[in-house]
């Protein structure tokens, strides 16, 4: 995700880039060693026994400045404490989402999970935007710098291309576009999140769409198309080609990859891509519109 450093002859790009790429994440005013940190149980809201009852809304848990760093502790670690996005996790976050019946009970369930390693490196959960009930979901790869600052995704460059984008075919966030991202929180200096991190975040994601209910899912990007589909065609290859995206309840709803537009800001010829993309969508909702 992190693009190559500009040239030191250019130092404001240069520093531009540094701290794009997160550097301010590292420098803290003291020393936390993320390493006893990650030792620690981090599992209570997930823990096979706190999500049961009370519902996840009502958990009551704060989201906490998780640049804060805890105090150090050098308590002896429980052995039983599953790491972070194990296949235990994983499942713990599957049967969390599916009890969440509205979306803000799923939102404040993801605040409230502590099972993924990201968030104690990301300053916000970054769970969605736009309009609920939109007829559109778009769904991104993760947080940046700027969604972490803001607690909203596509908030950054892209985001604001995003939204141009969307714009001119009459669709905004305010109206009839809901966005979200695989990932929840910002790995740190924007790499790119493992298998683990996006198969615990997809359990999420699952429930989010089909609690969304979108009528078209649009897939910003290969990482959301692997994601999702567990396939590995290029997203070049997949997007503007609509596919059934199975909802896991009996529905399945149309799906079109497209590029991200992070790519595009960087590949500026693709855009014509990405137009061709939305005018696909576009043709595809008047047709649902016009549907019996
Ligand atoms: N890129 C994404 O995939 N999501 C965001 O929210 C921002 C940039």
């Amino acid at each position: 995700m992190t693009p190559q450093p500009p040239s030191v002859e250019d130092p404001r790009a240069l520093l531009r880039w540094y701290v794009e790429s997160g550097v301010e994440d590292i420098v803290e005013d003291a020393p936390f060693d993320r390493y006893a940190a990650s030792l620690r149980p981090a599992v209570a809201a997930a823990s096979s026994t706190a999500p049961a009852s009370p519902p996840p809304t009502a958990r009551g848990v704060a989201e906490r400045p998780l640049r804060q760093a805890p105090p150090p502790s050098f308590a002896p670690v429980s052995v039983a404490t599953p790491p972070f996005e194990s296949p235990q996790l994983i499942e713990d976050a599957r049967a969390l989402a599916a009890r969440c019946t509205t979306l803000d009970e799923l939102e404040a369930a993801v605040r409230a999970f502590d099972g993924c390693a990201l968030k104690r490196t990301a300053n916000k959960t970054v769970f969605a935007d736009g309009a609920r009930g939109a007829p559109v979901m778009v769904v991104g790869e993760a947080p940046g710098a700027d969604e972490d600052r803001q607690g909203k995704p596509f908030v950054g460059k892209s985001g604001q291309l995003m939204d141009r984008m969307f714009a001119a075919i009459g669709m905004s966030r305010e109206t009839n576009l809901y966005i979200t991202n695989v990932v929840l929180w910002r790995p740190p200096g924007n790499r790119t999140p493992s298998s683990a991190e996006i198969a615990m975040c997809v359990a999420f994601l699952r429930r989010h769409i089909q609690l969304a209910r979108p009528k078209v899912l649009v897939i910003a990007g290969g990482t959301p198309l692997k994601a999702l589909y567990d396939a590995n065609d290029g997203i070049m290859r997949a997007r503007g080609r609509w596919r059934a995206y199975d909802m896991g309840d009996g529905a399945t709803i149309p799906a079109l990859p497209t590029l991200h537009p992070a790519g595009l800001l960087r590949a500026t010829a693709n855009k014509r891509f990405a137009w061709k993309d939305l005018l696909i969508l576009q043709d595809k909702l008047r047709e649902l519109e016009t549907a019996p």
